[in-house]
């Protein structure tokens, strides 16, 4: 379904539960305030939420979190939003912890692809900024899930902390079928107290390193980066410019919280309440177009663009745990 700026949106994040079991620097440090399991769409709901999407136009689906895996029965519902009609894509980002756990149950539910939130290579920096030493068991996930479907890297680089490891993920993408997307911070929560590392520096960084870096304009996924290649190499490198490059002109994408909040932009603190509809005690038809047609008002009530750069210019207080990135 197209926009009034004549985007066409079909892609929607769902963020299944706002829980994790890292506690990332510039995420959330000191934990977040529990949220009851009854203020948590149900998987059921969830479901028929993505049902109303897809009538909507939606056809992609991304499941985040928090971290997404620490729900319960979270690659069986993979496997349900599949079976809608017009869904032809569902994809996970993960913090990779317990993807070896769950990779058998999600290639069996026909996850599309994955992407594996990752930092740092190095344990004791792993340690540093996520809490938890967990670096090797990712490591190890990122191996086998390669085996079986599409995987990127997520990488947000911290000025000063691990700016300095952008060419050993680089050297990764010579080495593996996987992309590494280097993402620039945005200032939303604690993000706000970590200055940026510009992706236009580190692309002439990359650029000065391989010379025969070269642009690569095959679909990668169905987000905003955009991707270059080392020649010959097997993976790709990845740049979502949130910060520098307004990539707001090609927006494809709504946000569905945990707790129901249906979200036309990251930036701003509108939505709409799709827990609301949900609970409101209609059934059948009638509760199926109410849920489609919020999907139509919350299309129509995106804006031009995000306005990280402007002072106050964020209205979300919501921290991207909450949303889901
Ligand atoms: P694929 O390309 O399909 O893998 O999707 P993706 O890149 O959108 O997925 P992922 O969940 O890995 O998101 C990567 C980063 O992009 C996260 O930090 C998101 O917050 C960021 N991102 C995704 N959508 C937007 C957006 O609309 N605006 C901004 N500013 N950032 C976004
Ligand atoms: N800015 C940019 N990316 C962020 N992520 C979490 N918080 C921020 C932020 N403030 C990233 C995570 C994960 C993805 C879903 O969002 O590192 O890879
Ligand atoms: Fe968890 Fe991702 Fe936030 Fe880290 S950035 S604490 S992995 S939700």
């Amino acid at each position: 379904m197209n926009d009034r700026y004549g985007r066409n949106i079909d892609y929607l994040r769902i963020s299944v539960t706002d829980r994790c079991n890292l506690r990332c620097r510039y995420c959330m440090p000191d934990g977040i305030t529990l949220v009851s399991m009854k203020d948590i769409l149900t998987y059921e709901e969830i479901e028929l939420a993505c049902r109303a999407a897809a009538r909507a136009g939606i056809s992609k689906l991304k499941i985040t979190g928090g971290e997404p895996l620490v729900r319960f029965g979270c690659a069986e519902l993979v496997g349900r939003l599949k079976k809608i009609p017009g869904i032809q894509q569902v994809t996970m980002t993960t913090n990779g912890v317990l993807l070896q756990q769950y990779l058998p149950r999600l290639l069996e539910n026909g996850l599309d692809a994955v992407n594996i939130s990752l930092d740092t290579l190095q344990p004791k920096r792993y340690q540093w900024i996520t809490g938890k030493p967990e670096l090797s068991s990712v490591l190890e996930a990122v191996r086998q899930a390669a085996a079986g479907l599409r995987v990127k890297i997520n990488c947000v680089l911290l000025k000063g902390i691990n700016d300095g490891e952008w060419q050993k993920f680089a050297e990764w993408t010579r080495q593996m079928p996987i992309d590494v997307r280097f993402i620039e911070m945005m200032p939303i929560g604690h993000g706000k107290d970590y200055g940026p590392v510009y992706n236009e520096t580190l692309l002439e960084n990359l650029k000065i390193q391989y010379p025969d870096l070269e642009k690569d304009d095959q679909i990668h996924g169905n987000g905003p980066a955009v991707y270059y290649k080392i020649k010959g190499a097997p993976g790709s490198i990845g740049f979502i410019s949130a910060m520098h490059g307004k990539f707001c002109g090609s927006c494809n994408r709504l946000r569905l919280t945990s707790q129901g909040r249906l979200k036309p932009c990251l930036c701003y603190g509108e939505d709409i309440d799709l827990m609301q509809i949900l609970r409101g005690g209609e059934e059948g038809a009638l509760l199926e177009q109410r849920l489609e047609d919020a999907f139509c008002r919350a299309v129509s009530l995106k804006p031009r663009n995000h306005q990280f750069e402007v002072p106050d210019g964020v209205t979300e207080k919501k921290q991207m745990v909450q949303i889901g990135g």
